[in-house]
C-alpha cells in the first residue's frame, strides 16, 4: 500500500461554518463548488461532513446511522457522488461514547464502525475526544481506532483531533496521519496567532505520513458562520498571513468557508498555486523559525530552493525586515532570486540578504533559488 497521507491533506470540512446545521444538498453543492470554482484541481479533493451526520441511536445490529432527514440518500451514496466527482470523502466521529455534539461515539465500536466507514467509502475520518470514559488511556482510545481502520484494508486518513499537549510525541504510533494541537481555533486574528504560531517549533514531529494541524482554515468567513460568529472576522492582510502561515507550516490545508459564495478575493488566497505548492512540497518539511528573526519562517524545499514567510504581528505599523542567508545554510557571499509569492513576480537578484515590507498583522511570502 502506498504511503498515507504523503502531503498534508487538503479539502474542507462543513463545521467552521455550518456547525452540525448540514444536509446532503449542500453538502453536494459545495462539491460541485469545488470542482467548478478550481478547489479540487488545485488539490483539495476532501469534502469532510464534521459532527452531526448521525442519528441519535445506532441500529439494532450496531452501525452508526445517518439522519434520515439530513442524508435521505444515506452515506453510501454520499460517498458515491463524491467519488464519480474526483473527490474524496470525509467523515467525523468520536474516541468517547458520544460526539461533542452529543452523538453516539465509536468508543467499544470501532470495529464495526471502521468496517461501515470503509463500506461507505470513507477516505478520511476525522477523530474527536469528547466524552472518553473514566479511567481509558487517550493514546490506547486512538490506537484501538487506529488499527481498526487499519485492518480494513482501505487507505483512510486517521486524523486524531485530540489538542492536547504532547499529541505530536504519540499521535503518529496510533496510526494518526494528522493531528490536531489545540482547541479550537475562531475566527479572528488572536485566535490565528495562537493557533498558528503554537506550531512553530514542532517541525521535527511532521514530514510525509504524518503532519502537525494547527485545525481547518477559518479563511473567507469574515465573521459569519459558525466559528465566524464566535471570532467576529479578520481582515484580508489577515487571512493571507494565515494562509501563508499554514501553508509553510505543511499543516492540512482544510477549508472551512462556504466555497459556494466565497468572493474573487478570496479565491486568490485559496487557489494560490505557487503558495500551495510550498505546502505540498513532495520532502514534506515542516517550516522553521529562522535563527535572529522573530516571526519568520523558512520552509526549505525539494527542489534546493527555499520558502521564507515574514509576518508583521504589530498592530499599526507597516513593517520591513531584513532576511539574512546565512541563517538559511548558505553563505553571505551567494546570489539569490527572489520571488514573491503574492505578487507571482520576481523581485530581483539579491546578496547577502534581501529585505521585505509587511503591513500590520500581514506577511511577506518568498520562495528564494540560489544562482
Ligand atoms: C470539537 C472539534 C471541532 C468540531 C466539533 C464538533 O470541538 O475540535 O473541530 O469537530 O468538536 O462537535
Amino acid at each position: 500500500m502506498s504511503l498515507i497521507a504523503a502531503r498534508p491533506p487538503m479539502g474542507w470540512n462543513s463545521w467552521n461554518t455550518f456547525s452540525c446545521d448540514i444536509h446532503e444538498d449542500m453538502i453536494k453543492q459545495v462539491a460541485d463548488a469545488m470542482v467548478n470554482e478550481g478547489y479540487r484541481d488545485a488539490g483539495y479533493t476532501i469534502v469532510a461532513i464534521d459532527d452531526g451526520w448521525h442519528s441519535r441511536e445506532r441500529s439494532a445490529d450496531g452501525k452508526l446511522v445517518p439522519d434520515p432527514k439530513k442524508f435521505p440518500s444515506g452515506m453510501k451514496a454520499m460517498g458515491d457522488y463524491l467519488h464519480s466527482k474526483g473527490l474524496k470523502f470525509g467523515i467525523y466521529s468520536d474516541a468517547g461514547t458520544m460526539t461533542c455534539a452529543g452523538f453516539p461515539g465509536s468508543y467499544g465500536y470501532e470495529r464495526v464502525d471502521a468496517k461501515t466507514f470503509a463500506d461507505w467509502g470513507v477516505d478520511l475520518l476525522k477523530y474527536d475526544y469528547c466524552f472518553a470514559p473514566a479511567g481509558t488511556s487517550d493514546v490506547n482510545n486512538y490506537r484501538r481506532m487506529g488499527q481498526a481502520l487499519r485492518e480494513t484494508g482501505r487507505p483512510i486518513i486517521f486524523s486524531a483531533c485530540w489538542g492536547t499537549d504532547g499529541v505530536w510525541k504519540w499521535a503518529k504510533s496510533a496510526g494518526a496521519h494528522m493531528w490536531r494541537l489545540t482547541g479550537d481555533i475562531f475566527d479572528s486574528w488572536e485566535s490565528i496567532e495562537k493557533v498558528g504560531f503554537g506550531d512553530v517549533g514542532l517541525e521535527g514531529y511532521a514530514g510525509p505520513g504524518g503532519w502537525n494541524d494547527p485545525d481547518m482554515m477559518v479563511i473567507g468567513l469574515y465573521g459569519k458562520g459558525y466559528v465566524g460568529k464566535i471570532g467576529g472576522g479578520c481582515n484580508i492582510e489577515e487571512y493571507k498571513s494565515h494562509f501563508a502561515l499554514w501553508c509553510i507550516l505543511a499543516s492540512p490545508l482544510l477549508m472551512g468557508n462556504d466555497v459556494r459564495s466565497a468572493p474573487q478575493e478570496i479565491k486568490d488566497i485559496l487557489l494560490n498555486k505557487e503558495a500551495i505548492a510550498v505546502n505540498q512540497d513532495e520532502e514534506g518539511i515542516q517550516g522553521y523559525r529562522i535563527p535572529g528573526m522573530v516571526d519568520a519562517i523558512a520552509k526549505p524545499l525539494a527542489d534546493g530552493t527555499i520558502a521564507v514567510a515574514v509576518f508583521n504581528k504589530t498592530d499599526t505599523y507597516k513593517q520591513s525586515y531584513s532576511v539574512p542567508w546565512s541563517v538559511l545554510g548558505w553563505e553571505v557571499t551567494d546570489k539569490v532570486e527572489v520571488r514573491d509569492l503574492w505578487q507571482h513576480k520576481d523581485l530581483g537578484i539579491y546578496s547577502h540578504a534581501v529585505t521585505v515590507t509587511a503591513e500590520p498583522h500581514g506577511c511577506a511570502f518568498l520562495r528564494l533559488k540560489r544562482i
